[in-house]
């Protein structure tokens, strides 16, 4: 558009005021092409027109969007009110009191502002040719200048909506309690949210964003993290898998879930990674099998058992009138008697040994209803260790005893059934150190008051493998010699810790020892 840009280089071209005049228009074009700076541009457009026409003072003023008048003066004309009001009236050119002309800018049939100036003659008919078309194109620049301002307000408030948008999503995904980040075809970091600040290879985002993952959670270069990623990659499939972390405490299961991310296009431009710990989750889950499984047993054992009882009873009680009527055969002499005698002794302790198995399976199957009353595990725990210390297979072994006296009582609970349960766990205890080593009884707070009352026997034994964990609280399930354990002992005291409204927790590491906990509530159910 721009005839001759640089509007002093043409001003040198001639002297003649129709030459400079057309220097001004097509600085003005020039400066319509460009659509910025409405301000400066309006300013030398205005001094040009001083000097094309030797007037005084020439400015501009304009209707803004709001109603408002803004203005541009080269000299005090544009605070002439009659100038203005001239202007913005649309009135013809001409002369006015103080020898103030004025000309409307009109845009279409919109009047957007008004060109003003003071010249102690009246315009040539040139001049009025090139205020008119001054006029024009001021029009134009203003009404570009108006819009160009529409456009700005509005893309701030687009800028201000996608901002919050982005606002919004990443909250959300903050508040997520899962680790999530997002990497990019090489490998940066494009989002980290704040979940994944904490726990495992925990990196806050300001350090992780932008960086390679390789380099934040140091990769080795075959680690199967990188495969995992190419292959994502690569096929475009979801990957999930669990991960076993083991930190300084227990070990933390982790679901971890790689998700393809198209950005446009079918090509896979990033991968979402989700790390989820389901530790809880699990545990809480093989308690439920466990718990299962094992009310699933005893209904069985009850059934069975009321069936073996009976019989038991009878069996008794016909051995028990077959002596009577033998002791006086003895008297007679007869040698098959005191025989006979005998076989009824074993018959008797046979049946004996079944009703304390039959016994025990009972109070596995369903623990006796007994006096609940609120006890205390610390006297649990020294009750227990009272009447321990006077078995013989106490005495090579040390008990490191710590009890903790913020430790609440656990309501409707019954200390006979505690103390069982503890002397079967510091048998068992005894049991796996062969009878010589140290064993720690410890009671603390939980961490709520469902699980307000934790009981520790913590031994240095032979440790149980992983695979029998699950089976250790199954009835007759032992691992001891014939005669030496009947693999009761646990099932009972799982039921009767069940009964209490708790649970038992098994830590164990075989050849460094076994950590039985029982978990109690120290609120009524
Ligand atoms: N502290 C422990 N250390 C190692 N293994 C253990 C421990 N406690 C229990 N076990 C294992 O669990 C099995 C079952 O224990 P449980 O107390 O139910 O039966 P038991 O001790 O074998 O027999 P019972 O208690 O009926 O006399 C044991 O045989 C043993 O293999
Ligand atoms: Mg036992």
């Amino acid at each position: 558009m721009s005839l001759i840009p640089d509007p002093a280089a043409a001003s040198a071209l001639s002297g003649e005021r129709a030459s400079r005049a057309l220097v001004a228009l097509a600085w003005i074009n020039a400066q319509l092409a460009s659509a910025r700076g409405l301000e400066p541009n309006v300013e030398r457009t205005l001094a040009h027109l001083r000097e094309v026409l030797g007037a005084d003072e020439v400015s501009v003023w304009l209707h803004a969007p709001q109603g408002l008048i803004e203005g541009w003066a080269s000299g005090s004309v544009g605070t002439s009110e009659a100038a203005v009001r001239m202007a913005l009236t649309g009135g013809a050119p001409g002369v006015a009191g103080e020898m103030v002309a004025a000309m409307p800018i009109v845009r279409g049939d919109r009047h957007v502002g008004g060109l003003v100036w003071r010249l102690r003659r009246p315009l040539s008919a040139e001049e009025r040719i090139l205020m008119t078309a001054v006029a024009g194109l001021l029009a134009l620049e203003l009404t570009h200048a108006e819009h160009l301002r529409r456009l700005e307000v509005e893309v701030a408030a687009r800028t201000e909506e996608i901002e919050r948008g982005r606002r919004f999503t990443e909250k959300i995904i903050d508040s997520l309690p899962i680790g999530l980040y997002v990497i990019d075809r090489s490998y940066r970091i494009q989002s980290w949210n704040r979940h994944r600040e904490t726990g495992m290879q925990a990196t806050t985002r300001e350090a992780a964003v932008g960086r390679s993952i390789v380099e934040v959670l140091r990769l080795a270069p075959d680690d199967p993290i990188h495969r995992e990623f190419d292959e994502v990659f690569r096929t475009g499939r979801i990957i999930e898998y669990l991960r076993e972390v083991a930190t300084t405490g227990e070990p933390r299961t982790f679901r971890v879930t790689k998700i393809p991310m198209r950005l446009g296009g079918t090509e896979v431009t990033h991968v979402i990674t989700l790390g989820e710990d389901i530790t809880d989750w699990t545990q809480a889950q093989a308690r439920v099998s466990q718990a299962e499984k094992l009310a699933a047993i005893g209904q069985l054992v009850a059934g069975v058992m009321h069936e073996v009882n009976n019989p038991l009873a009878t069996i008794a009680a016909c051995a028990e009138s077959l002596g009577y009527r033998i002791d006086p055969l003895i008297a007679q002499g007869l040698p098959e008697a005191q025989e006979a005698i005998d076989y009824l002794g074993i018959i008797g302790n046979e049946v004996e040994r079944c009703k304390h198995i039959v016994d025990g399976l009972l109070d596995f199957s369903r623990p006796r209803p007994v006096q609940r009353e609120r006890v205390h595990p610390n006297e649990v725990v020294e009750r227990t260790l009272f009447l321990l210390k006077h078995h013989a297979r106490f005495r090579k072994v040390t008990v490191d005893v710590r009890l903790d006296p913020a430790v609440e009582r656990v309501p409707q609970a019954s200390a006979e059934q505690l103390m069982q349960v503890l002397m079967g766990l510091l048998l068992n205890a005894m049991d796996a150190m062969d009878g010589e080593g140290a064993v720690r009884v410890v009671t603390r707070v939980g961490p709520s008051t469902e699980a307000g009352a934790i009981i520790e026997v913590i031994d240095t034994g032979v440790g149980i493998p992983a695979q029998e964990r699950d089976r250790i609280f199954e009835p007759f399930y032992t691992t001891k010699a014939p005669g030496a354990g009947t693999g009761l002992g646990l099932s009972v005291a799982y039921a009767i810790i069940q009964e209490h409204g708790g649970r038992i927790e098994v830590d164990s590491v075989v050849g460094v020892g076994s950590i039985f906990r029982l978990i109690l509530p120290v609120v009524a159910a």
